[in-house]
Parts: C-alpha cells; sequence; structure tokens
C-alpha cells in the first residue's frame, strides 16, 4: 500500500509515505536546485588534465559557503566530502582526492547544496581533455536515457514508466543499466521516498502525483551492469571495470508533466558541448 501525505504535516524521516509539495515548497526546491546547476556550469573551466578532484572539491564547498548553502553530502553517513566526483569505470560516490585527472578521463560530479532547507542534487559528466569517441558516446547515451526518462514523468503514470523508458533505450544502444542504485524523493530530506528505479516495467511502482518531488540518476555501463563497493565503503565500480557514466536532474510533477528544477541556466547540461 502506498500512501501520500501533505509534505507541510509530516515528519522529517524517511517512512516510506510519498510527500505530496506544495508551491512554496516547490519554489524552495527551484532555488536550491539553480543553486546547484550554477555551480555545476561554473565547474567546466577547472575540469582539466592535472586538476585533482579535491581542488574541484574545495571549488564546490567554497561556492556553497559563498551562496548561503550547505552541501548535503558533508558529514553525511560518514562521508567527509562536499561532492561525489567518479571517474571512469568508478559508477558512483567516488571520493575527491588528491589524484590529478588525466586526459581522456570523463568525471561525475555530483553536487547536493542545502538552501533554505531544500535540497537541490544533480550531476553531469566532465571530458577531461580530448576523451574517446566510445565516452563520448556513453556520455550521449546516458543523457538521453536521463531525458527519456524525464519524458515519462506526468501524474497517472507509474514510476516504472521512467525505468522502463531508460532500460529499453539503454539496452537498444547495447549499454547497460546499474541495478544496485536508484533515484529517490528529495526535498527536506536527502534522501526520501519513493525509490526511483532506472529499470523495469511502466506497470510498477507507485503511481506519480502532482507535487511529487524527486531525482532521476542513471548509471549506465558500456560493459556489464553489475558493480561492486571497494574497501572505502563508498566507490562503486563495475565489476568488469567498464566505463559507466551518470547524469542527475531533481524534477517536481505538475499537472501535466514535470519541471526539472537542476536545468542549467547556461544551458550547459548536457555532452558534448562546452570545450
Ligand atoms: N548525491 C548522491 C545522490 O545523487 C548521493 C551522495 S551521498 C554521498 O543521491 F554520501 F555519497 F555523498
Ligand atoms: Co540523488
Ligand atoms: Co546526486
Amino acid at each position: 500500500m502506498v500512501t501520500y501525505i501533505d509534505a507541510t504535516s509530516a515528519p522529517l524521516k524517511n517512512t516510506g509515505v510519498i510527500r505530496l509539495y506544495d508551491a512554496d515548497a516547490f519554489d524552495g526546491m527551484r532555488k536550491a536546485c539553480q543553486l546547484t546547476a550554477r555551480c555545476l556550469d561554473a565547474l567546466y573551466p577547472l575540469v582539466k588534465p592535472g586538476v585533482a578532484t579535491d581542488v574541484i572539491d574545495r571549488f564546490v564547498f567554497e561556492f556553497g559557503m559563498d551562496h548561503g548553502a550547505l552541501p548535503a553530502t558533508l558529514n553525511y553517513r560518514g562521508y567527509t566530502k562536499s561532492s561525489c566526483t567518479s571517474i571512469n569505470h568508478v559508477v558512483c560516490h567516488g571520493i575527491p582526492n588528491d589524484k590529478p585527472l588525466r586526459d581522456g578521463d570523463v568525471v561525475n560530479i555530483d553536487v547536493t547544496f542545502i538552501l533554505d532547507g531544500w535540497h537541490g542534487d544533480s550531476s553531469r559528466m566532465y571530458p577531461v581533455g580530448e576523451v574517446k569517441r566510445a565516452a563520448e558516446r556513453l556520455l550521449e547515451v546516458t543523457h538521453e536515457c536521463l531525458m527519456r526518462g524525464i519524458a515519462a514523468v506526468r501524474p497517472g503514470a507509474r514510476t516504472g514508466a521512467i525505468g522502463e523508458a531508460i532500460q529499453t533505450y539503454a539496452e537498444a544502444e547495447r549499454c547497460s543499466v546499474v541495478r544496485d542504485f536508484c533515484g529517490h524523493g528529495v526535498g527536506r530530506l536527502f534522501h526520501d521516498a519513493p525509490n526511483i528505479l532506472h529499470y523495469g516495467r511502466a506497470n510498477e511502482g507507485p503511481e506519480m502525483k502532482e507535487g511529487m518531488i524527486f531525482t532521476i540518476e542513471p548509471m549506465i555501463n558500456l560493459g556489464r551492469p553489475h558493480v561492486k563497493v571497494l574497501a572505502d565503503g563508498w566507490t562503486a565500480v563495475t565489476r568488469d571495470r567498464s566505463l559507466s557514466a551518470q547524469y542527475e536532474h531533481t524534477v517536481g510533477v505538475t499537472a501535466d508533466g514535470c519541471e526539472i528544477f537542476t536545468l542549467s541556466p547556461g544551458g550547459l547540461d548536457r555532452p558534448g558541448l562546452p570545450a
């Protein structure tokens, strides 16, 4: 049994109940998400060969501080960084460190800012220098997966429609969908109900209703879908060490579809644009 509740009257913990948000909440989410999108826009000039992911992480921290926002990952379940930086075969939750990025790498940078209590969660892929055609293609496929998932969002459909759209496209492109991580409800909580699976069938999952807010964040591999988590307890990698990519948006369900809160103000949130 799925239950829905007016978000203004629900306790602030994930009990599996799906919150429905009002116009004020949409406004708060829009602001938090736009700050995250602006930060992701500002990162492009920084992501170059020789730059360590720690430098990127510091930039994210300071960008947040400068704009009255806190990175949600900081001290989240023992995580100590302001971002996740997932390079090449790292699927997600890569921990920024002092190792320099190398020409040909592709890195996902995932940022969540908390602004006025609202969480804006988004990630994009950044090519480092000149990348191989196969990597470029994976970025294009993964971004298209995200946008097809988003296109399936509307009241009355089930969340499984998102997963079906993503899986169908990814597999038609001879790529695979990671099963071990999913999108999530988001708002005043970082990770809330419902889970948004990036695979499945349109008749599965809870019905989407106007006022729901969640992320869609497909992780797509060139090889097999299986992942393992390294000894650091966070870094998830492909078991076959094949290349993995991810894009993430936070969306709110509207009367006739959805609003993408984390769209880039500079129009930079798709692969292959900035130099
Ligand atoms: N931002 C990630 C997401 O999209 C979560 C990162 S949690 C962390 O849900 F602790 F690994 F940072
Ligand atoms: Co997320
Ligand atoms: Co994220």
